[in-house]
């Protein structure tokens, strides 16, 4: 079992006046000072720590342009000793990163012991002595510390039916357009790869454009360019590739490839730093795989569906039933309604960690095509329950069976069908209250979205990797090939 302490960083908004000023109370800062970076100070920045529903700690510093300075740090003398100002401190760096930060700046009290050790073991660097800078005369040593350099990335997804650009730094994501095709391939009841590379060829550059725009950044300032080599439909594949080639060539910026499925594992990054061993439980329209991860980059498949995955039979059930194009969302929608009074028959499968879903497809497609050869009405809502219940009975019981196994610390579910609600119940209901934390992408970044491809590109720049202009797309490509990176 977790301990009960929930530590949370909230920004200070100007409403939080009162908060601020029962903190500061009978302490040496002025809460009208820190008032004023919350409210006038366009470079200030303030975020308070708190234990449970208790505030226990503030930060707050400025940002200006490419360096930033401390201007006050402080724990509440209770809460001492926790790791709490190391924690304030972190976040602080992520945030620097996240905004483009080179340097970062601090005055420490020369006396103040604790203070500086943890500003050194923070990987700070004493620069020189400023001699009577506190009013009470006492000198202030002047620190320094350098900020990796977070990249700025421009990552391009095309790999299905949504065209996405998006532009990020860390993990800020400045912008993230999505141009989705299902409209167009819903009359056919599923994507028509022909129809899906033509509409990326037609949408991308408006994509790009508005991806520039809306993260007011301009091609020249971009330091790699990512896209999704593959898995996914060839065609589609191609259309991303050749942008990403043709700004690479034009601009001289580097080309990072990435993996589909990593991105839609790493699109968790945006809610949580990953913690190993990790069990990630791909569940796309095109794949369903149990991932083990022991670091970053590192992959092991432990099982995979050995015929549909479960995305796809979501929408080949939702099709037989009469529900459009992608059935995924329809059904979650209907079962919500319904209750699991069809008995359908449990998966089976060899491998221990191994899915499969064909046997319940077909089993749903005869029972509704019988149902309407014998003219009897089909009772939609709990039929899409009853499927519901069985399909994701089977991945959350292999899920459980491998965290159990691989003494996981973290969950992490992707793809598009980590939106799906009875999933995320089922999940939610074993893990709340264990020692594993279990993490869904924020919904907006479930489906193909080009941020998850950013974010898993960040990685890769980090370790060098890099693409020549003659770099192909791979359809069928293997998420353990990042192995060896
Ligand atoms: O990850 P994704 O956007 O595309 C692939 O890379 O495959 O996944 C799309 C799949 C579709 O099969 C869609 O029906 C399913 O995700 N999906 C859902 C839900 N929302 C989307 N499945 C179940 N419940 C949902 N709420």
């Amino acid at each position: 079992m977790r301990d009960n302490v929930e530590l949370k960083i909230v920004e200070v908004k100007a409403e939080d006046e009162e908060i601020i000023y029962k903190f500061c109370d009978g302490l040496d800062y002025f809460p009208s000072a820190i008032m004023h970076d919350v409210i006038d100070n366009d470079f200030g920045k303030v975020f308070l720590l708190y234990r449970n529903d208790e505030v226990v700690g503030i930060i707050d510093y400025w940002i200006t342009f490419d360096s930033s300075t401390l201007a006050m740090i402080y724990i509440d003398e209770k809460y001492r000793r926790l790791g709490y100002a190391k924690k304030l401190m972190n976040f602080m760096f992520e945030d620097l990163k996240n905004e483009g930060v080179k340097f970062a700046s601090l005055e420490v009290r020369e006396h103040n012991l604790s203070a500086k050790s943890l500003y050194l073991s923070l990987g700070y660097e004493f620069i020189n002595v400023k001699e009577q800078y506190y009013k009470d005369g006492e000198d202030a040593l002047y620190y320094v510390k350098n900020i990796e350099p977070s990249p700025l990335i421009l990552a391009i997804e095309s790999s299905c039916d949504e065209t996405s650009i998006a532009i990020t730094r860390n993990k800020k994501i400045l912008s993230n357009v999505i141009s989705s095709q299902i409209e167009k391939h819903r009359v056919y009841g599923g994507v028509m790869p022909e129809l899906a590379s033509r509409l990326h060829i037609e949408n991308i550059l408006y994509v790009l454009e508005t991806a520039l725009k809306d993260a007011s950044v301009m091609v020249e300032e971009i330091d790699a360019i990512a896209f999704t080599r593959g898995p996914g439909l060839v065609g589609a594949l191609h259309v991303g590739l050749e942008v990403a080639k043709t700004l690479s060539y034009i601009y001289d910026i580097p080309l990072i490839p990435v993996h589909h499925l990593a991105g839609h594992i790493y699109a968790n990054e945006y809610v949580t730093e990953l913690k190993f061993p990790l069990l990630a439980v791909v569940v796309s329209g095109g794949n369903s795989e149990l991932v083990i991860m022991r670091d970053h980059l590192q992959f092991d498949i432990i099982g995979r569906t050995v015929d549909d995955a479960i995305g796809e039979c979501y929408d080949k059930v939702a099709r037989v039933m009469g529900l459009p194009y992608p059935g995924g969302v329809e059904i979650d929608r209907l079962a919500k309604k319904g209750r699991a009074t069809y008995k359908l028959p449990i998966p089976h499968t060899q491998g221990l960690y191994d899915l499969s879903f064909s046997g319940l497809k077909t089993h749903i497609i005869n029972l509704v095509n019988s149902l309407n050869m014998k003219g009897e009405t089909l009772n939609k809502e709990d039929l899409a329950c009853s499927f519901q219940e069985v399909a994701l009975a089977e991945i959350v019981k292999k899920v459980e069976l491998a965290a159990k196994n691989f003494n996981v610390k973290q969950i992490l579910v992707a793809g598009g069908v980590s939106s799906n609600s009875r999933l995320k119940e089922m999940l939610h209901n074993i893990y709340d209250n264990s020692r594993i934390e279990l993490f869904f992408p924020p919904l907006s970044l479930c489906g193909d979205n080009a941020a998850m491809i950013a974010r898993f590109a960040h990685h890769l720049y980090l370790k060098g990797v890099h693409a020549s202009l003659d770099v192909g797309v791979d359809p069928n490509w293997e998420i353990t090939d990042f192995n060896d990176f």
